[in-house]
């Protein structure tokens, strides 16, 4: 056994001599020290030896282990050390001009969408407002004619927040279910006339399909001057529709219940996919329902401080990506919202 542990030290200590790298030294280190390594292995022999020749078996053994390990150590700091110093003899030179291909970046369809509805309606003098997108139900529901209990709430799904986390609780908190939250809040906040348009995130506990997100956007529309009706109405929902889907299409106002609007109607477009012959995408209808709208309720404009005798109101609200639809032409809605980079390059406008 001496000699064997003669003959380790010798060859261990010429391979760790030679080696020139951290790499090959940690090759070296686990031949040896590793589960399955040499100085590992070796002492299972010890139990059948003699207790003499263990006597001096033992500390040489111990020795060996000692040698190469504290040998593989400093030939490590003399690898370390000589890479650093290789290290110190290179330079870069940082004025070097580096040609990168410049990646740009898109403007989502949508948001492109939000700035030219913005631009079309700012020319016939509508400004821009903003109504929290978490609220109450208070300017979601109440005052827009749909009282606690009512069962019109029901024709929205709404998402109601837990108010043991919240310090205000005397009050019911939701996630907006329209941008129609914002009607009230405009009425009591500008005089008479008004011209005002909101886009918008909505959000939705929906059962998701090809044309229902939970997140979605609307563009609402609150007009209110002395003399407007149903013909205001339909001048505009043509002024918006036709702007954006084509002159050949046609927009009808179709009877629809709303309780913050009398008359409440729909505001359908041609289906683009099949020019109104019926598809699977319209269900066979050839219209396209693309937002709700009517005349503001009386009652509605009481609660913004509007005396309904002397003024009536104009109020829409048609969600954005389900005219984008028919815009691009996509057939699901999901799309807008999933992170689709490759959606958002052949449909955005690049970012210059
Ligand atoms: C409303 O939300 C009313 N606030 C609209 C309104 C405003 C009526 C002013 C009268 C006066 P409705 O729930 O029908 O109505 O939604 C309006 C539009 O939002 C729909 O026609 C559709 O275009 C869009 N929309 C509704 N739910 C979703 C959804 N889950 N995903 C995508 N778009 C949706």
């Amino acid at each position: 056994m001496n000699e064997q542990i003669s003959t380790i030290k010798l060859e261990y200590l010429g391979k760790i001599k030679a080696a020139t790298s951290l790499a090959e030294l940690d090759q070296i280190y686990l031949a040896l020290f590793g589960k399955a390594g040499i100085i590992t292995l070796l002492p299972k022999e010890f139990p059948k030896m003699e207790k003499a020749q263990l006597a001096s078996i033992v500390p040489a053994f111990n020795q060996l282990k000692i040698d190469l390990n504290s040998a593989v150590e400093s030939k490590r700091s003399e690898v370390r050390e000589m890479s650093y110093a290789s290290l110190s003899q290179e330079s870069v030179d940082l004025s070097t001009p580096i040609t990168l291909p410049l990646r740009t970046g898109y403007h989502h369809p949508l948001m492109v969408f939000e700035e030219e509805i913005k631009e079309l309606f700012k020319k016939i003098g509508f400004q821009q407002f903003g109504a929290p997108n978490i609220d109450t139900d208070y300017y979601n529901f109440e005052v827009l004619n749909i009282p606690a209990e009512h069962p019109a709430r029901d024709l929205w799904d709404t998402l109601y927040i837990d108010k043991s986390g919240l310090k205000e609780r005397n009050e019911n908190w939701i996630l907006r279910t329209h941008t129609s939250n914002a009607q009230v809040r405009i009425m009591k906040q500008y005089k008479t006339p008004v011209r005002m348009m909101v886009i918008d995130r909505c959000f939705r506990y929906e059962n998701l399909d090809a044309r229902h997100e939970h997140t979605f956007d609307q563009f609402e529309l609150v007009f209110v001057d002395k003399g407007l009706s149903m013909a205001h109405l339909q001048w505009l929902s043509e002024y918006f529709l036709k702007h954006f889907l084509g002159e050949e299409t046609k927009v009808r106002l179709r009877p629809k219940y709303y309780p913050f609007v009398e008359p409440g109607v729909g505001i359908d477009g041609t289906c683009l996919f099949c020019k109104g012959k019926g598809c699977k995408i319209c269900g066979g209808i050839g219209w396209l329902e693309l937002g709700g709208a009517g005349m503001i309720h009386p009652s509605v404009l009481k609660n913004g401080g509007i005396d309904p005798k002397e003024y009536s109101g104009i109020a829409w609200g048609p969600g954005l990506e389900r005219i984008l639809m028919l815009k691009l032409g996509v057939e699901d809605l999901r799309v807008f919202r999933n992170g689709d980079i490759k959606f958002i390059q052949e449909k955005g406008v690049p970012a210059s």
